[in-house]
């Protein structure tokens, strides 16, 4: 089962916290950290990283599975996302996210108060679009 105990969301939330402090914001100044917790206990994290061609900047969210998919993992139990206010992933890291499962736990920090809100990427991301859609044709 995919039920997280409170220390796990504790631990998470503290990683993604942590992988903010190497968030590189120049341009917005608004500093992500995301953290994923794998079965196994192990925590991958990312932070967002910008560039002066302002499209080409990457999310926390995306940066974290990344390098979570490089590191051998396709599947995460959660993520854990740490910002000013408590920001819920843009609509790019919900569909990049949903390509490793849609029944992960997503835990959103406000830095400032600590107050944390929890979702299911199944909840932020409803009919999404997968890996179904492009192989019922043909
Ligand atoms: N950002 C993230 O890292 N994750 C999100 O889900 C939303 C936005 C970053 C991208 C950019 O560096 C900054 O926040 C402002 O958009």
């Amino acid at each position: 089962m995919n039920e997280l105990k409170q220390a796990e969301i504790d631990r998470l939330v503290l990683a993604a916290i942590e992988a903010r402090d190497q968030a590189y914001a120049p341009h917005s100044h608004f500093y992500v950290g995301a953290a994923l917790l794998m079965g196994d206990g192990k925590i991958v994290g990312g932070c967002n990283v910008e560039n002066a061609s302002y499209s080409l900047t990457i999310c926390a969210e995306r940066v974290a599975a990344s390098a979570a998919v490089s590191q051998g993992y396709r599947t995460w139990r959660a993520v854990a996302i740490a910002s000013i206010g408590g920001a819920m992933p843009c609509g790019a890291c919900r569909q990049f996210l949903a390509e490793f499962g849609m029944d992960i736990t997503v835990i959103t920090i406000d830095v400032i108060d600590n107050q944390r809100q929890v979702r299911k990427l199944s909840q932020l991301l409803p009919d999404a679009f997968d890996s179904s859609d492009i192989h019922s044709h043909g």
